[in-house]
């Protein structure tokens, strides 16, 4: 595992956008796996900022971690009243790229069939090769994508019933704006499994400020467990990166002997 330190939010989201860009660059074709939240906002400004310098994002293929379920896309609603990742994604990357819509898959909250989605979900995914990058945040309770605790490692995608953190981390940072209540938020998800994500050749976990330095020492240094999902990390095959800012680094005793500070 590699942990790369920056001391700001600006050079984390330009480090991590760097190892999604020469991803790209290696096979223009490739498949990235995207995610949500607060976290990449910064890295898909500088993204968007590279393609704007002629970046050329017209073969790769996307897939996102998760989505609300009962929730899609309403382009007749403004932007902060629409909840989907859908339109998060449509709003801070792939409108302002050249992605083909056709290479874009977002889960679909509003499908009929929800299972019957999920398994054709994992069946797109290893028909067009798997995972070459899979960008990660990490909750306050430790989850990677909705995969919240309990989720076992060996978890595929599927329907998962959000916790009371999450829900109170979601109102706080999307919901309240648009004057939805509690209980009007969706309390289930669509996400990749664990066992998805492990499958992934490589993965680009980033976490920034203060509040998540807790939980980043105990996803990677505390004990694998499924109470925390992201420890999953430590137990991952292939390449991982974390990309942290100072203040998401705080909480670190033993940095891995490849982590570096720039
Ligand atoms: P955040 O969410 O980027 O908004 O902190 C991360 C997550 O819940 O995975």
């Amino acid at each position: 595992m590699d942990i790369v330190i920056k001391e700001t939010y600006l050079e984390m989201s330009k480090y991590a956008a760097s190892i999604v860009a020469e991803t790209i660059i290696k096979k223009p074709d490739c498949v990235i796996g995207l995610a949500t939240g607060s976290t990449p906002i910064g890295t898909y400004r500088e993204l968007i900022r590279l393609h704007r310098e002629g970046f050329d994002f017209s073969r790769v293929r996307t897939f996102n971690l998760d989505e609300y379920l009962g929730v899609g896309m309403d382009l007749s609603k403004p932007y902060h009243m629409d909840q989907s990742y859908a339109r998060f994604m449509y709003e801070e990357l792939f409108r302002h790229i050249n992605i083909k819509p056709e290479n874009v898959h977002v889960p679909d909250g509003l499908a009929k069939d929800p299972e019957s989605f999920c398994r054709a979900y994992e069946e797109k995914i290893a028909k067009a090769g798997g995972i070459d990058l899979q960008l990660l945040g990490i909750g306050m309770d430790g989850h990677w994508a909705f995969n919240e605790p309990g989720s076992s490692f060996n978890s595929r995608t599927r329907v998962e019933k959000l916790t009371k953190q999450t829900l109170n981390d979601n109102y706080e940072a999307f919901y309240k704006k648009a004057g939805i209540s509690r209980e009007e938020m969706p309390h289930y998800a669509i996400t990749m499994g664990i066992g998805t994500i492990l499958e992934a050749k490589a993965i680009l976990m980033m976490a920034n400020g203060s509040k998540k330095a807790e939980i980043i020492a105990k996803a990677l240094e505390g004990p694998v467990t499924n109470e925390v999902t992201a420890s999953a990390i430590q137990i991952y095959q292939g390449e991982a990166t974390v990309v942290l800012d100072r203040e998401a680094a705080a909480g670190l005793k033993q940095l891995a002997p490849s982590s570096h500070c720039t």
